[in-house]
């Protein structure tokens, strides 16, 4: 699909509709965006997926280091046509955007993955699948024909497992695999903290694991051996909020909701999914090990500093993700845009980094783009439109940003991604 002329083709369609006084149901301006979506979630909802590590300063740090660069917009270039296709790892892309992964986000919707991978394969936007995804790897590749997926690697503590992700996202044609750095633990976050609330204890975001022959064994070991050292504790006081929650797992677990009930294994699943999740043990070794377990393009994302990006591609990646996870995990973190300039000043231009975090508009993905990103991924906005109007939602939003792309391209004097380099910019204080 060719995106020339994008945001003529949606203001047209907006203010056509407009005559006859239809206004878009999905803001275009990112902050009413967010706002409405606030409106749409629950308390829970709204506080893990809006919420940051700490007094969120991180959070912050993204949207100021966006605020800093400034475009340096060119006249009279002769722009009829702004062409936006790019190629990352020898695959030709449209748009430079990607779907970023995001776990857990049936706290906004049932079939929330199905929702998302519709409205990215509309666009043939690459959709990233999360292993906290909400509807199982192969149910969500089976949705999308042949529209580009890759997968995010959650490294558990049971290598088998990994293994198993990893045969399992090459068999449904995953384009990639996304291996996360920074969030080896879950960062401290007050707003899911103060409500004592994690989605994951209700069986929300654990579709990849209950899907999941080897995760299956472990919940049996785990029931036979009956530990319970669990970081979480399932042995909850008989409250409603209790009652509740079970009936929640029940719901979210494969299978039939009655039997469910019945069966102590959706419960034992939660816990077994708790001990495993998390790795803070992961190192260099484990990129090392990945690179020889599959031969896909390998990604690692949460890199934030020059030499840990060298390190990164010394270590086997094919790209690096400068993130900082949305500012959920380090509080205090450098802005990712920041540290995109810093990385890229230290890494030749045939290494591709990804930029993350914080991007909300055309106008950021052009910055970033300056900056010396090869692509970039839109992580809470598609959720804010999953949030207000499903696969609808997510496609107005990634459609927005790509009109707005277009837009500021051509008003900017250039006609393909590769005239946006560090002269189009200029960085404020
Ligand atoms: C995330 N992110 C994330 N990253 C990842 O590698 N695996 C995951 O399962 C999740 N889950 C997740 C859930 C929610 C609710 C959020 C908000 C984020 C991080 C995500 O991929 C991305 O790095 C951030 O969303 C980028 O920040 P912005 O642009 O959304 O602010
Ligand atoms: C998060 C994990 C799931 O940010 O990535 O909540």
């Amino acid at each position: 699909m060719s995106f020339l002329g994008a945001g003529r083709k949606v203001e047209s369609a907006v203010f056509g509709r407009g005559v006859s006084g239809f206004r878009p149901k999905v803001p275009t301006s990112p902050q009413r965006l967010e706002a409405k979506a606030a409106k749409a979630m629950s308390a829970q909802a709204r506080a893990y997926i809006m919420g940051g590590a700490g007094t969120e300063s991180t959070v912050a740090a993204n949207r100021a280091a966006f605020d800093r660069v400034e475009i340096l917009p060119a006249m009279l270039r002769d722009t009829t046509g702004a062409d936006m296709s790019t190629e990352v790892f020898g695959t030709a892309l449209d748009s430079p955007l990607l779907v970023a992964p995001i776990g857990a986000a049936g706290l906004v919707r049932n079939r929330p993955d199905i929702a998302v991978c519709e409205a990215a394969a509309s666009l043939g936007v690459p959709y990233i699948f999360s292993s906290q995804g909400s509807d199982p790897m192969e149910r969500v590749a089976g949705a999308m024909g042949d529209a580009p997926r890759w997968f995010q690697l959650y490294w558990s503590k049971d290598l088998e497992l990994v293994r198993s992700f990893v045969a399992r996202a090459e068999a449904i044609g995953a384009g990639a695999i996304v291996l996360t750095a920074d969030t080896t633990q879950l960062g401290w976050r007050p707003r899911d903290l103060d409500l004592g609330y994690l989605p994951f204890t209700r069986g929300i975001g654990i579709a990849q694991y209950t899907s999941d022959r080897r995760f299956s064994e472990l919940v049996a070991e785990r029931m036979a051996a009956s530990s319970d050292d669990t970081d979480v504790d399932h042995s909850p006081v008989p409250t409603p909020t209790a009652i509740a929650t079970l009936l929640r797992i029940a719901r979210n677990h494969p299978g039939r909701f009655v039997e469910n009930l019945r069966s102590p294994v959706p419960r034992a699943a939660v816990q077994t999914f708790l001990d495993v999740y998390s790795n803070p043990a992961l190192s260099w070794d484990h990129v090392e090990q990945l690179r020889g377990m599959t031969t896909l393009p390998v990604v690692v994302k949460g890199i934030l500093t020059p030499g840990d990006a060298k390190q990164a591609f010394a270590a086997g990646a094919d790209a690096v993700m400068v993130s900082n996870h949305g500012g959920r995990q380090v509080d205090g973190a450098i802005g990712s845009l920041d540290a995109l300039r810093e990385i890229r000043r230290e890494i030749a231009r045939e290494h591709t980094l990804i930029l993350d975090s914080g991007i909300r508009s055309g106008a950021d993905v052009f910055k970033a783009i300056a900056c010396g990103a090869d692509a970039v991924t839109i992580g809470r906005p598609h959720v804010y439109g999953l949030a207000i109007d499903g696969a609808r939602g997510v496609e107005s939003v990634l459609r927005n940003i790509i009109a707005e792309l277009d837009l500021t391209m051509s008003l900017s004097g250039v006609s393909s991604l590769a005239e946006i380099d560090s002269t189009m910019v200029r960085v404020r204080g």
